[in-house]
């Protein structure tokens, strides 16, 4: 179960960010009214307002899923043949913070977090 990167870039101001910010923080969206017990999607997609290259230069690797410090799952990605997007299917008991993961093999870690309630 991979751990949390120790160094991780994050928007200084989500209403606002840079280019770089917005090719690499992953935003998280989620599908529906989440509700205990039940499943529902949350998609992580990065580069949603300027698109991040996936080259073998410069690419993204991977996009996790955590609901606070637990790790849910991770959608690995090769380049030339994915888009950084991915879609999850989460089942929460609890309310919490879920936080997105990415890594660019130039620009190293970057994450979004979103509250979420069930
Ligand atoms: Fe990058």
């Amino acid at each position: 179960m991979p751990a949390p990167p120790s160094t991780i870039n994050q928007a200084k101001d989500i209403a606002n960010m840079s280019d770089l910010e917005k090719k690499h923080v992953p935003m998280i969206h989620i599908g529906g009214t989440p509700r205990a017990g039940e499943p529902f999607e949350v998609t992580v997609w990065l580069g949603e307002q300027l698109p991040h290259p996936m080259e073998m230069e410069h690419h993204i690797e991977f996009i996790d899923l955590y609901l606070d410090d637990m790790f849910l799952a991770r959608c690995d990605l090769t380049w030339g043949y994915t888009y950084p997007k991915a879609c999850f299917t989460a089942v929460l008991e609890r309310s919490g913070t879920l936080r997105a993961f990415e890594r660019c093999n130039v620009h190293g870690d970057w994450t979004y977090n979103l509250e979420v309630n069930v």
